[in-house]
């Protein structure tokens, strides 16, 4: 069993790569900052493919919230990392 590590794993572009992970059979570990969001995907991706997902309420432009993510993966095995948090400026 693998397992993916999606940062923005709950909107757009990051919450389809982890629909298509779940859909593999893939274990997921999720992070963003919005905690309500990221539980109610979680549920819907465990209901729905019956992977373990865990979700981790981190703002990744922040060194607390990396610290956060880290912490996580000192406890448990990521293979695949997707790493996609992010906005984009609409400046050159
Ligand atoms: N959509 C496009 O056309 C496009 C084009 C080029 C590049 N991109 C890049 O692709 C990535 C995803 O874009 P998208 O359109 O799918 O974005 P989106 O729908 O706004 O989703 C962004 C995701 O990242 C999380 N996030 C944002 N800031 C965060 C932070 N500081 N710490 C942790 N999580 C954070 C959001 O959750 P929370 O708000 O809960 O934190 C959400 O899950 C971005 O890096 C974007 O720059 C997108």
């Amino acid at each position: 069993m693998t397992t993916a590590l999606i940062t923005g794993g709950t909107s757009g572009i990051g919450l389809g790569f982890a629909r298509r992970f779940a859909a593999a059979g893939h274990d997921l570990l999720l992070a963003a900052r919005n905690q309500p969001r990221l539980d109610r995907v979680a549920a819907d991706l465990r209901r729905g493919h019956g992977v373990r997902v865990d979700a981790i309420s981190a703002d990744l432009a922040t060194p607390d919230g990396c610290a956060t993510v880290e912490k996580h993966l000192s406890a448990c095995a990521v293979d695949i990392l997707v790493n996609n948090a992010g906005l984009s400026l609409p400046q050159p």
